[in-house]
């Protein structure tokens, strides 16, 4: 779906999140989501912040995942994703706390596989993500799974891409301080929940969403992997579909 900014696409994006946990409310159920952090889906929050407030969206049956964190790093520290969640999110809806999920950066190096089964574990056993939110690296990669991510992979620890640091240099005071790994969900973990949406804006993503949703199914675009899936959509601005 091309909208003509990113502003209306968050809108349809944070009223179908918002339609799926009212759904799950009205049948006693929780609502696994999967959550992305990142620029993109800044604007989707805002609106379900919005919804909260104004219309008195509840978030008390939610049950989030993040995708992931970087390795290692402090849940208090200025770039931690588990910061982000609650900044741009958690601490502005009723979400109980213990209800969210965000990779632990701060997990000892040797417990780190253990901690990554555990992680894709506890999704299966909520039940599966009914819905996972995500955004796009410009080397095509989804949470961190970078390219030469296999189809089939799990939870686990990344070696980030240079130029995956080099976007997220700016945020630690350079690159020879930005992490040189993270944990991720991996592409299966993604592919198993129930619905997949993936945002895009600005004309910066404009190749590697044509190689994503034109191209073919490679590792090499990590991206293209939700071509196999039934039930993705790319949610993406005009800027972001200019190359389509
Ligand atoms: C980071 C995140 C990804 C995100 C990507 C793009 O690498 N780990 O999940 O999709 O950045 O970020 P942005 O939305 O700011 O372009």
């Amino acid at each position: 779906h091309i909208y003509a900014d990113a502003k209306a696409a968050s809108r349809a994006v944070a009223h179908e999140i918002a339609d799926l946990i009212r759904l799950r409310q009205q049948e006693g159920l929780p609502c696994i989501l999967g959550l992305a952090t990142g620029s993109s889906p800044k604007t989707v929050y805002a609106e379900l912040i919005r919804m909260h407030r104004e219309e008195g969206l509840s978030f008390r049956n939610v049950v989030s995942f993040n995708l992931d964190e970087y390795y290692p790093m402090e849940p208090d520290s200025l770039q931690s994703y588990w910061r982000f969640m609650r900044e741009q999110l958690f601490d502005h809806v009723d979400i109980p706390e213990g209800n969210y999920n965000v990779p632990d950066g701060t997990i000892r190096p040797e417990k780190v596989a253990e901690f990554a089964q555990r992680y894709d574990r506890q999704i299966a056993e909520a039940g599966g993500l009914d819905f996972q939110l995500l955004g796009i690296g410009g080397n095509g990669h989804i949470g961190f799974n970078e390219p030469g991510s296999l189809i089939n992979s799990h939870t686990r620890l990344m070696m980030l891409d240079h130029s995956t640091r080099a976007a997220a240099a700016v945020d630690f005071g350079g690159l020879p301080r930005t992490p040189r790994k993270a944990i991720t969900m991996g592409v299966a973990s993604i592919l198993a929940a129930k619905r997949v949406v993936l945002l895009a804006w600005g004309e910066r993503k404009a190749p590697v969403i044509r190689g994503a949703v034109e191209g073919t199914v490679t590792e090499t675009n990590p991206a293209s992997y939700l071509q196999t899936h039934p039930n993705a959509l790319f949610v993406i601005d005009e800027a972001a579909a200019s190359e389509l």
